[in-house]
């Protein structure tokens, strides 16, 4: 029997902020375009952000798009390509002033204008002094975007597949991106999507790690179709820990509690980041703050009676601003820490919160691979945005709130770019290969039919143990190097997984199982690029290594799955207008 086909001039995988914006962009010119998502879209990852999205909007005080090009640059540890920095900088205001216009309730100044807070890294004059720049709805952001999003694409009659999971991408005898396939997750049947583009705005990956801010959907399940699709991945070895998770909980403390005044303490009552950022202090770029914590803990001046964390404390701001400006943090706090942060401080520690690499992209949001010598060969049909692409404009570790405005500005720009691919490019559909779907069919069966392999769960929990005690915010070349060893266990162990109890929910199983072969591909990845890596960039501290190397590793990573091997390609240093911001010691 065949595989049921249904056909779309554009399929976007992802429904959180940058599949929609994407979305908008093609359903607006008239092309018919599906979204499949696990989850109903607006319960997507996005609607978690809670501080803000970036924009030079200048609102509070002065403020340029150049001086938000250079602390990005800065941020990145030279490692963001600078071409798609100044695009995304420059297109920032912009931005953000569409999404007002589309509805987003935006918290307000007096003026009218749209409030902006300081956030980690954000400066004028090239890190002279802080700036105001995360524009903000209360600590909801995300979440009043996703909706904002949403209702665009309902009114543009953008088609919504809810509680699909796509399972492999399907690429012709040229390597031509022609389709998905895909499992609608309430009746397990499998379908074809075949399309003229495909984007996938898939979202993160921080479920490799025991300890997350990110929900459990995020399984990378984008990049684990690419791996097995011959596509590499780029830069996997950059993690971000954001500085303040729920010490043992994992959720998130928005860098805005920060940005409206909140200081982190150690057991001495030391405002300790003044020691190790003099000019920026607690609003340091995350990498610094989240390591000058650890060290902190791993020098004995950590909290609590394990002595573990450290404390956050806002109750200086006073009621009316937390209530008004965090009253998501106050519930959380009271919820996941069990304190309510008016009186008391919260209990935090750095956690895993954003994967830096990616799908390799340029700033128009075409998958790019190297072929023939030319490192930046498109992928025709084939089109990535938001937390899953690699474009790259995080570089070795990301700005806080420059999630957002990477999801909306490279959504946008991917949308564009797949609306002049399709209408000048693509009048019709490619053929389906003969093949289409049988990877996706092979990899049901084997968990249908696994006999003596372990519980999914079991190997999941394995493989974010090791991730977390091997990749985490401080590494070391013989750390790493057992690390390595130690993934590709687990993954032999991932090929035999098996589903035991088919009698309950089953479906629920087999979605848990497929989001394991995602999630052990980025496992690797990200041990096999930061074993390799012999130097200290952004998030990837090593401890052998403990400078920046320039002269030898001032590249990208490209790691390919099929033999685990590594290539490196060149980073764009020449900005699309204006002059090339070189490289200098990081000091804050
Ligand atoms: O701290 C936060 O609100 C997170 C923002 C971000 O990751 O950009």
């Amino acid at each position: 029997m065949g595989i049921p086909v249904r056909r779309f001039d554009a399929v976007i995988v992802g429904g959180g902020g940058a599949g929609l914006r994407a979305a908008l962009q093609l359903s607006e010119a008239g092309l018919k375009t599906a979204v499949i998502s696990k989850v109903f879209p607006t319960r997507s990852h996005t609607v978690a952000a809670q501080g803000g999205i970036s924009a030079s909007l200048g609102n509070v005080q002065e403020d340029r798009w150049e001086w938000h090009m250079y602390d990005t640059v800065k941020g990145s540890d030279w490692l963001g390509d600078q071409d798609a920095i100044e695009f995304m900088c420059r297109k920032a205001p912009e931005a953000v002033i569409e999404l007002e216009h589309f509805g987003m309730p935006f918290d307000r100044l007096e003026n009218g204008k749209i409030y902006q807070r300081p956030f980690g890294g954000h400066t004028q004059n090239n890190g002279q002094t802080p700036v105001q720049r995360a524009c903000a709805a209360a600590d909801r952001t995300g979440h009043a975007m996703l909706h904002t999003l949403y209702q665009r694409n309902v009114r543009a009659n953008t088609q919504f597949f809810v509680e699909w999971m796509a399972l492999d991408l399907i690429r012709d005898s040229e390597g031509d991106v022609v389709g998905v396939t895909a499992l609608e997750m309430e009746t397990g049947e499998i379908f074809i999507l075949h399309a003229k583009a495909v984007l996938f705005a898939t979202g993160g990956a921080g479920r490799i790690y025991a300890a997350s801010t990110n929900a459990f959907i995020n399984t990378g399940d984008g990049l684990g179709m690419c791996v097995r699709a011959g596509i590499p991945l780029e830069d996997m070895e950059f993690w971000q820990f954001h500085p303040t998770g729920v010490a043992g909980a994992g959720v998130l403390i928005t860098e805005g509690v920060r940005g409206e005044g909140g200081i982190l303490l150690n057991a001495n009552g030391e405002r300790f980041m003044e020691r190790y950022a003099p000019n920026l202090k607690d609003l340091a770029p995350r990498d610094f703050v989240s390591r000058s914590m650890e060290l902190e803990v791993l020098e004995g001046r950590g909290c609590g009676p394990h002595k573990d964390y450290v404390l956050l404390k806002l109750d200086h701001l006073g009621p009316d601003i937390i209530k008004q400006r965090l009253p998501g943090i106050r519930e959380i706090a009271m919820k996941f820490a069990g304190v309510d942060p008016i009186k008391e401080p919260i209990p935090v520690i750095p956690t895993c919160h954003y994967m830096m690499g990616g799908i390799p992209t340029n700033y128009r949001g075409e998958v790019v691979v190297p072929k023939n010598g030319n490192d930046e060969t498109r992928v025709n049909g084939f089109f990535a945005a938001g937390e899953c692409a690699c474009a790259s404009v995080h570089g070795a570790n990301r700005l806080g709130t420059n999630s957002l405005l990477d999801l909306v500005v490279f959504g946008k720009s991917a949308g564009d770019s797949m609306v002049k691919y399709i209408k000048e490019e693509m009048p019709t559909w490619k053929d389906l290969p003969a093949d289409a779907g049988e990877l996706s069919l092979a990899r049901v069966a084997r968990l249908d039919n696994q006999t003596g392999g372990e519980e999914v769960a079991d190997v999941r929990i394995a493989m974010q143990r090791t991730v977390q005690a091997r990749a985490g915010v401080f590494r070391n070349g013989a750390n790493l190097k057992l690390g390595v060893e130690e993934i590709q266990q687990v993954a032999e162990r991932v090929k035999r997984t098996q589903i035991k109890d088919k009698s309950k929910v089953f479906n629920t199983a087999r979605v848990e199982a497929l989001e394991l072969d995602n999630l052990i591909e980025i496992a690797l990845a990200t041990l096999i690029s930061a074993e390799a890596r012999k130097e200290s960039r952004g998030a990837h501290a090593h401890d052998d290594f403990q400078h920046r190397d320039d002269e030898n590793w001032m590249k990208h990573t490209l790691y390919t799955g099929s033999d685990r091997s590594l290539s490196y390609k060149a980073v764009h240093t020449k900005p699309l207008s204006v002059d090339y911001i070189p490289p200098k010691e990081r000091t804050f």
